[in-house]
């Protein structure tokens, strides 16, 4: 008899998508294997999001699609602990909080099936790896509810961290993500040790592989973790969520920044590593974000040249602390102030991307686009998209790119004439 299969359907977050692997890992260990594309698996975990009230609906959608499927469907994660009852429809077995996740397989597969020690399993995509070191958020700002769906402050040994680190050298994988729910607060339960040490220590041991942090609140970012990324054991790139560019509207949402405290900080990391990429999300619509604060966000990301910018709609989530401001800003100019933003990020991103023209960048390589054949795309360390003719061995490798035109999402270029392999900027 064949062994039984699996699908792992994951919503939201990049630590989301490493708990998904983790559930992965933990089936492959109970003799499970990954669905073949277009078939019905088993066993279907569908991995939710609650961040907003959209990400609710695009996992109750999920599982409905899951549930009619066949499949034994099981629903976690946030969508689970913000409101269980919207996914126990018909046709889905159970549902499991985040805090149930560790034990889930082994709860869903019973003593019938033991875990295997020693069992050989590989990400899907190995070309980019999320992996998870921290876990919880005791921030509280107003409008957020991930503090009450993932309130345990958690995070994995920098021990364990380099085993994993090992084993995905090993696998080949090209870049690996640090993320956690709030990065920053993230401390060794072995020695106490912070996200720099953590950081510094994988730079070492990824050997060529690319290491890059996940989202990190600016206060976050010490000099120790700028020296990491200016002698490149780290990629350059920060991804620092700034929510809006006025004073007030950052107070009420619970930031601990000032717009110009923001400035200046990026300033300073701007001065320390000249190339640096930064990329942020916004907020529009924010309880009593009126024209005014709202053309003082549009300014601050005009000024700070972020080279992407995620753009969300304020969502009313129940449990959190701005749900008894109400929701003042009406769905259409909610709308509106997304797509200008969104507008003016495709400008400044654009900028950054021109900046690139007439140099040599190393580049990520990706996959095989479908819609031009014979070009491949890939990712700078910037995270700028870049399209170039290239074989597909070159796959999960870095080369070096000559960047010959740019565009709002990246640049195009040339690898031709250059050996694949290397990640220094020559340009
Ligand atoms: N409404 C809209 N966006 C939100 N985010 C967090 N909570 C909400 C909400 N209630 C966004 C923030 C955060 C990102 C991960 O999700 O911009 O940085």
């Amino acid at each position: 008899m064949s062994e039984p299969t699996y699908r792992v359907t994951t919503l939201g977050c990049r630590v989301n998508r490493a708990d998904s692997l983790s559930l992965e890992r933990d089936l492959a260990g109970r003799g499970y294997a990954r669905a073949v594309p277009g078939t019905v698996p088993d066993i279907w975990i569908v991995n939710t999001c609650a961040v907003t009230a959209e990400g609710m609906r695009k996992s109750r959608k999920a599982v409905r699609r899951c549930a009619g499927s066949g499949a034994r469907v099981i629903v976690t994660g946030c969508g689970v602990d913000m409101d269980s009852s919207q996914f126990t429809c018909q046709g889905v077995a159970s549902v499991h909080p985040n805090a149930a996740k560790e034990r889930l397989v082994e709860a869903v597969c019973g003593a019938g099936r033991a875990a295997t020690l020693d069992v050989r399993w590989t990400p899907e995509d190995l070309v980019r790896v999320p992996v998870k070191v921290q876990d919880g958020c005791g921030r509280y700002c107003s409008y957020c509810v991930v503090p009450y769906l993932r309130p345990k402050p958690w995070s994995k040994s920098i021990r364990e961290v380099l085993l994993e680190v090992d084993d995905l050298r090993e696998l080949g994988a090209g870049e690996i993500i640090l993320c956690g729910i709030d990065l920053g607060s993230y401390s060794d339960p072995e020695t106490s040790a912070g996200l720099s040490a953590l950081a510094g220590e994988v730079g070492e041991r990824a050997g060529g592989i690319w290491v890059r942090l996940s989202s990190i609140e600016l206060s976050d970012v010490d000099d120790e973790l700028i020296g990491l990324i200016e002698e490149r054991a780290l990629r350059r790139h920060l991804h620092l969520p700034l929510q809006s560019g006025d004073a007030e509207v950052l107070a009420r949402m619970g930031r601990k920044y000032t717009p110009a405290e923001y400035i200046e900080r990026v300033s300073s990391i701007r001065a320390a590593v000249p190339e640096i990429a930064i990329t942020s999300d916004i907020m529009v619509g924010f309880p009593g974000e009126d024209r005014v604060a709202f053309s003082g966000t549009r300014n601050l990301v005009e000024q700070l040249e972020f080279s992407r910018l995620h753009v969300f709609k304020y969502s009313r989530r129940p449990g959190t602390e701005a749900y008894d401001l109400g929701d003042t800003v009406s769905a259409a100019e909610k709308d509106y102030r997304a797509s200008e933003l969104r507008a003016l990020a495709a400008s400044t991103a654009s900028r950054f991307h021109a900046g690139l023209v007439g140099r040599i960048i190393p580049v990520l390589v990706e996959g095989a686009m479908d819609s031009e054949p014979g070009m491949l795309f890939g990712r700078a360390e910037s995270f700028a998209g870049a399209v170039f003719r290239g074989t597909p061995d070159l796959i999960g490798r870095v080369v070096e790119l000559r960047v010959l035109a740019s565009g709002p999402e990246g640049v195009r270029g040339d690898i031709s004439g250059r050996q694949a392999g290397g990640d220094e900027c020559v340009g």
